[in-house]
């Protein structure tokens, strides 16, 4: 694996030792000195266009953990606000000596334009509406740890579909380890063209949460994404919530211990309600703890010289 840009990057068998080193990665975040030398020498570049808060502060956390260098360029405060193209910025960047670039951008395919430029090794932090291939391996990886296998379970994605890069990721990395997915979505938010997509990728869809909620063994409830839509495909707040959320009420829908997954950023009380998002089956802070272990093997295996 040369870069990490769409989980279509991985084999089955790479993301299992994914999973298995991030396990071991999991080990050094209860240790009392987060240190390993893996990474001595090496200089890691966070180069962020959109905002984020888990998947910058992981990154970083993980390249210190694994003792890189890590310097953190933001959109806000670097010379692309002076009409530097992204081009001249990464090429700027990286004739700094960059070993690993990871690149959050609002535009779908920056991350894959960008390997194409730089010698260092990237990894896609979330591309407009494309992929965000680590937030679907922690996702997994989290699922994995409570349900211990996820072949044959049925996962319920459930939310803002068609802005969802998290969504495109998780079909992927969830159907591949046998997995059986159902999307749910209100007609406006169900991406044009699922039932061709659905039906080559093996995943099953519904408008219909009340249906779905009592067969699933894990539910992920995604982001409804304000900054991406114009407001005419949009159910109301309240519409919306009563429709597609999951409520207070339809907790009672679930079987016992479920877990509920969230990537974050919540819109709490829009897609899910505090009830759901503070529940003991709620594992949206194990699926943070998880992505810094899965971000640590990510840069372990691309810049430690451990292939996959
Ligand atoms: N899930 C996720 O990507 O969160 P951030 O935007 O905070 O990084």
């Amino acid at each position: 694996m040369k870069h990490l840009l769409s989980i279509d990057d991985l084999s089955t068998d790479e993301i299992h030792q994914l999973f298995e080193t991030a396990a071991d990665m999991h080990d050094v975040q209860s240790r009392e000195v987060k240190k390993l030398p893996a990474l001595r020498g090496r200089t890691v570049v966070n180069m962020f266009f959109e905002d984020s808060t888990r998947t910058r502060s992981s990154f970083e956390i993980a390249g210190k953990w694994l003792s890189a260098d890590v310097i953190n360029v933001s959109a806000k405060g670097s010379s692309t606000s002076k009409g530097e193209s992204l081009r001249d910025t990464v090429l700027t960047v990286c004739a700094m000596g960059v070993d690993g670039l990871v690149i959050r951008h609002p535009a779908s395919g920056a991350a894959v334009q960008v390997s194409e430029w730089v010698d260092a090794a990237v990894v896609n932090a979330g591309d407009g509406m494309h992929e965000h291939p680590t937030q679907a391996l922690l996702d997994a990886y989290t699922l994995q740890r409570r349900l211990g296998s996820l072949e044959g379970r049925h996962v319920a994605i459930i939310g803002d579909l068609t802005h969802s890069r998290v969504f495109r990721s998780n079909i992927q990395c969830l159907t591949r380890l046998g997995a059986r997915v159902t999307v749910v979505a209100p007609p406006t938010l169900m991406p044009s063209g699922v039932g061709a997509w659905s039906a080559a990728a093996g995943f099953e869809t519904s408008y219909d949460i009340d249906a779905v909620l009592p067969t699933a063994d894990a539910v992920m409830m995604l982001r409804v994404q304000r900054e991406r839509m114009s407001g005419a495909y949009f159910p109301s707040e309240r519409e919306y919530t009563v429709g597609y959320g999951l409520t207070r009420n339809r907790l009672a829908l679930l079987k016992p211990d479920v877990p509920i997954c969230h990537p974050g950023p919540m819109n709490r009380g829009l897609e899910i309600a505090a009830d759901a998002a503070d529940a003991a089956q709620s594992v949206v802070l194990e699926q943070v703890s998880s992505g810094l272990a899965i971000r640590m093997a990510v840069l372990y295996h691309l810049l430690a010289g451990e292939e996959l």
